[in-house]
């Protein structure tokens, strides 16, 4: 399974790089407006030099002219942008032209199967099920992950199912259950997924033998 995080904070994005374990960005214009006064684009390349990896940017148009003519540009940033294109009929339309001119695309907002097939049909690389806000309206945001896989195995599409929308480890452990091929999450989630009281409390309990064990070698070295 493939981690991304899903912020535009360049420090968020640095530390989360030095992990080692980062295998690409998704933003949106949330996360972006969430980084002040910077220039759209620009921060699009920052990112792309911190990670190596693939980082989705996303248009703003809802036509489709305008969501080629934003993909084209954002795809001139850097190779590893993918474009990110909203779940609606231009959107359909855009993601298998901008397939046809090699623009790769990661469909946004999808909330159901059949919006997933119509990606899929329509060529997106990434189709992105947002869990939590699924969850968030007392449904069940697995269970479309776990659809998704069973229809994009029934025909073979290689669009791959980048889980987003996701809020705890226990979304990713699920998506990676379901057999997703990506987990895109906040900073603070990735760096959840190490915690185990038990790692801690273990641990301690090694560095305390350790000393003690250290302590009882000089003391017998002492007497001899
Ligand atoms: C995915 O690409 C989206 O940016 C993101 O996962 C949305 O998450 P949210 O529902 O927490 O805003």
């Amino acid at each position: 399974m493939k981690f991304f995080v899903d912020t535009a904070n360049l420090d968020e994005i640095r530390e989360a790089a030095d992990m080692g374990v980062l295998d690409g960005v998704t933003t949106n214009p949330s996360l972006v407006k969430e980084e002040g006064n910077v220039d759209f684009h620009e921060h699009v390349f920052r990112i792309c030099e911190i990670v190596d990896g693939d980082v989705s940017a996303e248009v703003t148009a809802t036509d489709f002219d305008g969501m080629m003519d934003e993909g084209r540009t954002l795809h001139q940033i850097h190779d590893n942008v993918v474009v990110k294109i909203p779940l609606i009929k231009d959107g359909i339309k855009a993601l298998r032209a901008l397939d046809e001119e090699g623009i790769r695309t990661n469909c946004t907002l999808c909330f159901s199967p059949t919006q997933a097939l119509l990606a899929a049909k329509a060529g997106a690389d990434y189709i992105s099920p947002f869990i939590g806000r699924i969850d968030d309206i007392s449904s069940d945001g697995m269970t479309l992950i776990d659809e998704i896989v069973q229809i994009y195995d029934n025909y073979g599409f290689d669009t791959e199912i980048l889980a987003a929308s996701i809020r705890h480890p226990t979304h990713v452990k699920r998506a990676a259950l379901a057999g997703a091929d990506v987990a895109t999450m906040p900073f603070e989630t990735l760096t959840k997924l190490l915690n185990h009281p038990l790692t801690d409390n273990g641990l301690q309990r090694f560095l305390d033998d350790w000393e003690a064990y250290k302590e009882a070698r000089k003391a017998e070295a002492g007497m001899e």
